[in-house]
């Protein structure tokens, strides 16, 4: 009789992060296991699709909207001063929408998806809260379609989960911002929550120390970490949300 043996769950990611044992076992690993090009086409499908229709219903119970408009409100992240901002991975506009309520009425806003749909429904939501003309750009973050500088201000909210290895990521966010610009970064961390967000969305979790080091390595400081509250800080909770430069 043959018996067939499950390979067991690998303690590091293909990037060589390491896997903390309860994300192990919670998380989901389809990024681990099929192709990138397999893994674009599932986030393609699962945001476009019902789920995705839901996703501000979703920010808005889980808090994020408004404990997101909070830290551009009291300016934590300051959007005053920026001329171009470029909001990565817009979803349903729930960071662009602060963007255009927070930075100087002058500002330009680029958003840019993966998903056609997000993007059509990022285009409905942001009319109705203000008539501020805004870009919408269909793009991977990997393969932005700008040219280097072009940007003095980059928001990305939870979309850095979505690559199975950060660097390309990374490495085209730095190129398109100038030096100096700044960019608002926030994403899952490999704590109980994000274990739970990565089965519910299919994203990866980061461990916080290994992503500011490689950060930093690309050139991208690290110039405040930012909480939502307090009681965020204090139970390490929300994900990690940092404020960057760009060296
Ligand atoms: C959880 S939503 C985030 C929406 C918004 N930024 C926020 O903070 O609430 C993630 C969005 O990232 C998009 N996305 C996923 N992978 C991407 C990629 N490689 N390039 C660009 N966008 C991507 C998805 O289509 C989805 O709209």
């Amino acid at each position: 009789m043959t018996q067939t043996i499950e390979p067991r769950r690998p303690r590091r990611r293909p990037d060589g992060q390491r896997i903390k044992p309860l994300n192990r076992l919670i998380e989901n690993d389809l990024i681990r296991k099929v192709s990138a090009d397999e893994y674009r086409s599932k986030v393609k499908r699962v945001y476009g699709g019902p789920k995705g229709a839901f996703l501000t219903t979703c920010s808005m119970l889980s808090l994020h909207i408004p404990l997101g408009e909070r830290i551009f409100r009291a300016r934590k992240f300051d959007l005053r001063g920026a001329r171009a901002v470029l909001d990565v991975g817009s979803g349903a506009g729930q960071i662009a929408g602060h963007v255009l309520k927070y930075s100087d009425p002058e500002a330009t806003l680029t958003c840019t998806d993966l998903s056609h749909q997000m993007l059509r429904r990022a285009r409905r939501r942001l009319a109705e809260k203000s008539r501020r003309p805004s870009r919408f750009v269909a793009a991977d973050l990997a393969h932005l379609p700008f040219a280097d500088g072009s940007f003095d201000c980059i928001t990305c909210g939870y979309v850095l989960e979505h690559l199975p290895d950060p660097e390309p990521g990374l490495r085209e966010m730095a190129r398109v911002l100038e030096p100096g610009g700044r960019m608002f970064l926030l994403t899952t961390e490999d704590n109980f929550s994000g274990a739970w967000t990565s089965r519910l969305w299919y994203c990866r979790t980061y461990n916080r120390g290994e992503l500011k080091r490689l950060c930093e390595k690309l050139g991208l400081e690290w110039s405040q970490e930012i909480w939502f509250t307090k009681m965020h800080k204090a139970m390490r909770a929300g994900g990690i949300c940092v404020e960057i430069v760009r060296q």
